[in-house]
């Protein structure tokens, strides 16, 4: 279960956990620290999201973005189906945050990166919503090679 705990999995709604499409576990990473604001880049159904909100507690904010309508409505409906007021889930683009600058304590994200055309742009809207002492931890894929122009054609090649 990529490190994730059964029984914090199962605590959430199904509707969150049977549309998750992560990578990893980017809370693995490390300590997300009660009181801290969370940001989960392509928050998806909410997995990621949720777990944060529970670890930062009433006096943290746990932030989703994603450009996608279908998954905000789940990530929110999965959010007040277990009464996490702490949740807010935005719609945008993670090349272009709708967050404000030295906002957020943990940058968290999991399988988006690797979908957003332009990485450079979106490392440095990490980096500018960030507080100094900030932290990022990210799950996604990585390959480590010049990929053939025929595998960049192929769109079978990029959602198998
Ligand atoms: C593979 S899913 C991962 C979802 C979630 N992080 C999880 O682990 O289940 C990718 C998500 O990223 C969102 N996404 C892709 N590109 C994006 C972008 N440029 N900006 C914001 N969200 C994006 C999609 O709408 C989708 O919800």
């Amino acid at each position: 279960m990529l490190g994730y705990e059964p029984d914090e999995l199962a605590a959430l709604p199904d509707e969150v956990t049977l549309s998750f499409a992560g990578t990893g576990n980017p809370l693995g990473v490390g300590d997300i620290p009660e009181g801290s604001v969370v940001l989960d880049i392509g928050c998806g159904a909410g997995t990621d999201l949720l777990l944060a909100a529970r670890r930062v507690g009433r006096q943290g904010r746990a932030i989703g973005v994603d450009m996608t309508e279908a998954m905000r409505q789940r990530a929110l409906r999965g959010a007040a189906a277990v009464g996490l007021a702490n949740v807010e889930v935005l719609s945008g683009d993670a090349m272009q945050l709708p967050v404000p600058d030295r906002s957020v304590d943990v940058v968290i994200s999991n399988g988006v990166l690797n979908l957003v055309p332009d990485k450079r742009r979106a490392a440095a809207e990490i980096a500018r919503v960030l507080r100094p002492g900030g932290r990022v931890q990210i799950a996604d894929i990585v390959i480590g090679e010049v990929l053939p122009e025929g595998a960049l054609r192929d769109i079978d090649l990029w959602t198998g």
